[in-house]
């Protein structure tokens, strides 16, 4: 019960990963309030926690929704201990040379103005409370190139220096403030926005699910569960020394290129060496 009597803010919470933190959170003692869009999914969630999981509706590319969430919240239990800054979707799809203006801004809006006002509003409720903890959701996109869309990965690269603003802003009320940067997580987000029929979706699921458990050295899927305890250990004392850090839960997607930690896949310096032993046969003859 690592987070008895402690009040929890999860956004984006009827689905993926902040539904699998909710959860945790209140196995472990909290009371959650989830943040989210989707009504239903979110009010089916608190139905099923004996009221543990309080559901509020909030669209965080709102301001005002994020401020109502964090005063209802603060107002309602005295205080919060714990805010995971988790909502998302893909965003814009487009390259750089062809985005709109429009769907730039609705991302950012979306990935990281949420995150910076997530924060601002919550502050006031944080002030003062033993072990307060800020955990932002970024992405192995943040990285570089080949993870995601453009838009969405400034935009999470960005949550990542926030994060470490943020971080240097809110030492002095004792609130710590870190990221995470999950990878190949299998939750709905790669099929939610795209425009065919729930067959074809679930038929898409299925095998992002298969390439999930091949995608990275650790030779099994992401799942939301994965990410949910990594948060939960930042936010909790056993994190209470690491502030302005990010974590990287990705089952080592980001180590390198699969030639680098995959025998069955060819790799440049293999092929290398196999030309200097064909050359080194063709002189012995
Ligand atoms: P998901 O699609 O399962 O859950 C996202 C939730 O956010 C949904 O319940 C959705 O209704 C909610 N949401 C979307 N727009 C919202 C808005 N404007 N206001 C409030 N709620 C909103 O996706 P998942 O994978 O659980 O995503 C959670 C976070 O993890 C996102 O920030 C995503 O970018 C990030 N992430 C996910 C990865 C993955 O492989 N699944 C990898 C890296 C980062």
């Amino acid at each position: 019960m690592r987070f008895s009597g402690k009040t929890v803010v999860i956004t984006g919470a009827a689905s993926g990963i902040g539904k699998a933190a909710a959860e945790l959170f209140t196995r472990d003692g909290a009371t959650v309030y989830a943040a989210d869009i989707d009504v239903a999914a979110g009010e089916a969630l608190a139905a099923a926690s004996d009221g543990a999981i309080r559901f509020q509706h909030c669209d965080v590319t709102s301001t005002e929704a994020i401020r109502a969430l964090m005063d209802r919240a603060g107002s309602e239990t005295g205080g919060i201990d714990v805010v995971f800054n988790n909502a998302g979707a893909g965003g814009a799809r487009a390259k750089i040379h062809e985005v709109e203006p429009a769907d730039w801004d609705r991302t950012m809006d979306l990935l990281l103005r949420s995150v910076a006002f997530g924060i601002r509003y919550a502050v006031p409720h944080m002030q003062g409370r033993p072990g307060a903890s800020i955990v932002n959701v970024s992405s192995v996109a943040a990285v570089g190139p080949g993870y995601s869309p453009t838009t969405y990965a400034v935009a999470k690269a960005g949550v990542l220096h926030l994060t470490k603003m943020a971080a240097a802003d809110l030492a002095q009320f004792g609130i710590r403030v870190n990221a995470i940067q999950p990878g190949f997580i299998n939750t709905d987000i790669f099929t939610s926005s795209l425009e065919i029929p729930d067959e074809q979706k679930g038929m898409a699921k299925g095998v992002i699910a298969q390439m999930s458990s091949n995608a990275q050295p650790v030779k099994r899927g992401g799942q939301p569960r994965d990410i949910a305890e990594a948060c939960a250990f930042l936010a909790s004392d056993a994190g209470s020394f690491i502030t302005g850090a990010s974590l990287l839960v990705d089952g080592g997607i980001t180590l390198g290129p699969r030639y680098s930690w995959d025998p069955e896949e060819p790799a440049i310096f293999g092929a290398l060496e196999a030309l200097e032993e064909q050359a080194k046969a063709n002189a012995g003859k």
